[in-house]
């Protein structure tokens, strides 16, 4: 395996950065999960702008052009003769000293991992995620807008654990209001009345590359989709749900918080994913 840090390439067991980079200390930096299908880059040009809007967020300095990311991106995928990969590319603020301050970090840490990485679910692509809702709320804008996918996921992590005592597949949570967000790494959507429901682009919420994906195919099948708040009381009784991230794909849901869904995988769902592997 062959790891992308700053331009070179290292084994995985040299793959190493400071442990002054402040990436580690403070979870500062910005990252992208990508996937690669059949040696082609799944949303390129939407991951690179949504990398440089979040570092443009946090200002950071991302110390290569796009289309310098792009052949990086490719470079690494070769070097790792991979085809079909996901991708992890991370900027981090770089090395810096043990306070806070940014300023101290005068070069970001550019890195990027390939590996294989099949279906996220395994075989629960036909039977459907167990899903609860988690009590750990999504963070307000008003506290860090998490439309910037940065390195701090601890939100996400701490609804993940909930998962576990449970044995559930994902947690939903919901923004602090008690609408509908997200899943930890996924966006949501429910089908209702042969329409699709996702909450809004103003949600506490990461505008996922799937979601935009799955919304076009919708659209071309003619199918309608209304982004609004969602409640919980939806969710329940929708007569589809499933969740879409570059990681899980789409993947259906059978059951939220001991309540089942009506069809899991619903007709519409099975549509969508019929079409999304087309375009992949
Ligand atoms: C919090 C969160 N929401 C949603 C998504 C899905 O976004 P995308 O489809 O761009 O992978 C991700 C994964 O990137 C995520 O981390």
């Amino acid at each position: 395996m062959k790891i992308y840090i700053d331009g070179k390439f290292y084994d995985k067991e040299d793959a190493k950065i400071s442990v002054f980079d402040h990436g580690f200390l403070y979870g500062d930096g910005v990252f992208e999960g990508i996937r690669a299908y059949n040696g082609k880059i799944f949303g390129m040009d939407e991951h690179i702008d949504r990398i440089f809007a979040s570092a443009q967020y946090i200002k950071l300095q991302i110390p290569m052009t796009k289309e310098e990311i792009k052949e990086a991106l490719y470079k690494t995928l070769e070097a790792n003769a991979l085809k079909d990969a996901y991708v992890r590319l991370v900027v981090s603020r770089g090395v810096g000293d043990l306070g806070l301050d940014p300023r101290k970090c005068p070069k970001p840490t550019v890195i990027i991992i390939a590996t294989y990485w099949g279906a996220m679910y395994g075989d629960l692509y036909s039977k459907g995620i167990k899903v609860i809702t988690a009590s750990t709320r999504r963070i307000p804008p008003q506290c860090l807008d998490v439309k910037a996918k940065t390195l701090n996921y601890l939100n996400n992590i701490l609804a993940k654990i909930e998962t576990f005592d449970v044995r559930a597949d994902e947690a939903l949570m919901l923004d602090v209001d008690g609408f509908v967000s997200e899943g930890t790494g996924d966006n949501i959507f429910v089908v209702k009345g042969g329409k699709i429901l996702t909450p809004s682009a103003g949600s506490s919420m990461l505008l996922g590359i799937t979601r935009k994906a799955v919304m076009d195919i919708a659209k071309n099948l003619n199918i309608e989709v209304e982004e609004r708040k969602l409640t919980l009381l939806e969710v329940y009784n929708a007569d589809e749900t499933f969740m879409t991230g570059t990681a899980a794909e789409i993947i259906p849901i059978r059951e939220v918080d001991g309540r089942k869904i009506k069809s899991c995988p619903g007709e519409i769902t099975m549509k969508i994913i019929e079409e999304f592997k087309k375009i992949r």
